[in-house]
């Protein structure tokens, strides 16, 4: 390819991705991860080049029912904008009463989750399992259309399972209920989250609707990233697994999709500085002890792929104070470890 040619196309990676009324200049969006993104992850990935997160998936059932662990979920400060606020429902009065409470925080997205593969989950026809009743989702999603003043969207898988891929008829379905955008995992609910991820249907469904396509699966790197927009034409991608202990992927992927050239690994002052900032973040939101607990999965995530870590890993699911923690932070930040880190 030529130069020219090579730099006209990063530029189409930078058009406004616009769902509804919301305008974003980053077509890369930070997933609702269930038990993971929380204020501080958010926010820490917001650092990076974020823009548009999503808050955890919310049952509507629980937030009609007042459940306070599911109202602290909506918690979020002015910072942590915009915001996605994603629900799992099956029911349209429900539906319709969540929303009313939603609402009052101006969310800037609301997504309706139609991929969320948990036995719990499908058991009551709540997420993937709606793909197996793609006439109760259409209605769910013109209820949803109607009464809520953000944008709707739907996440969607490529169907139930192997034999039931129905995901351009779900698609078509849902652009005819009024979404405003669709995600799509490009795995069937039966892969779960292993095998391969099938751009081909991510692609084809692009090519079939006129709303924007946000697609997900396997973006663990900049390239990946860049592969999913390349054999799919998606107008957005979700950074989620890839974002676990890597926020660096925002800023990595948007300096990728530039120029073309793979970003250095952050250094190790930067590794420390990130993951410091993110335990503090924790304390602050959840209380010293409960944040410290908090960080320790993020904590192994942070090593992930890195050598010989299993006994820092240990020490940190064992520290009960953030002094605790920040000294297994240090020793994971040391020389010894920074070779390991540049290996
Ligand atoms: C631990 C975990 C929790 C997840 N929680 C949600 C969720 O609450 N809502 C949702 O739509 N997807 C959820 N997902 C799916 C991701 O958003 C994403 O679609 C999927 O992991 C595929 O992308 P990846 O292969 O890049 O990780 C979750 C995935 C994982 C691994």
């Amino acid at each position: 390819m030529s130069i020219d040619a090579s730099a006209a196309l990063s530029v189409l990676y930078y058009v406004v991705l616009k769902i509804g009324n919301l305008r974003l200049l980053s077509p890369f969006i930070l997933a609702p991860l269930s038990g993971i993104s929380d204020l501080p992850f958010r926010l820490i990935n917001r650092s990076f080049g974020c823009e548009l997160a999503f808050l955890e998936m919310i049952s509507a059932r629980a937030l009609v029912s007042k459940s306070r662990k599911t109202g602290e979920m909506l918690l979020s400060v002015p910072y942590d904008r915009p915001l996605g606020v994603q629900l799992l429902a099956n029911d349209p009065d429900i539906l319709e009463k969540a929303l009313e409470i939603t609402d009052a925080y101006k969310f800037d997205v609301v997504n309706i989750n139609a991929a969320c593969p948990v036995g719990k989950v499908t058991r009551r026809g709540e997420g993937a399992g709606l793909l197996r009743e793609p006439r109760k989702l259409q209605e769910l999603l013109k209820a949803a259309v109607k009464c809520s003043t953000a944008p709707v969207t739907v996440k969607i898988r490529t169907g139930w399972d192997e034999s039931s891929i129905n995901a351009k008829d779900v698609a078509l379905s849902a652009r005819d209920a009024g979404v405003q955008g669709l995600f799509i995992h490009g795995r069937t609910a039966a892969q779960g989250y292993s095998g391969k991820t099938d751009y081909r249907i991510i692609g084809e469904i692009k090519n079939s609707i006129d709303v924007p396509v946000i697609a997900s699966g396997d973006i663990l790197s900049p390239e990946l990233a860049k592969k999913m927009f390349d054999e799919t034409g998606c107008d957005g991608i979700v950074m989620a697994r890839g974002a676990l202990g890597n926020p660096w992927i925002f800023r990595q992927t948007a300096a990728f999709l530039k120029t073309w050239k793979a970003d250095q690994h952050p250094g190790l002052a930067e590794i420390r500085a990130t993951m410091l900032t993110h335990l503090q973040l924790c304390s602050d939101y959840y209380g010293e002890d409960n944040g410290t607990i908090i960080f320790r999965k993020f904590f192994a995530w942070y090593m992930r792929g890195l050598p010989e870590t299993r006994p820092l890993r240990e020490k940190a699911f064992h520290a009960k104070t953030t002094d605790q923690m920040v000294s297994v932070i240090d020793a994971a930040c040391t020389e010894k470890t920074g070779r390991l880190h540049a290996a």
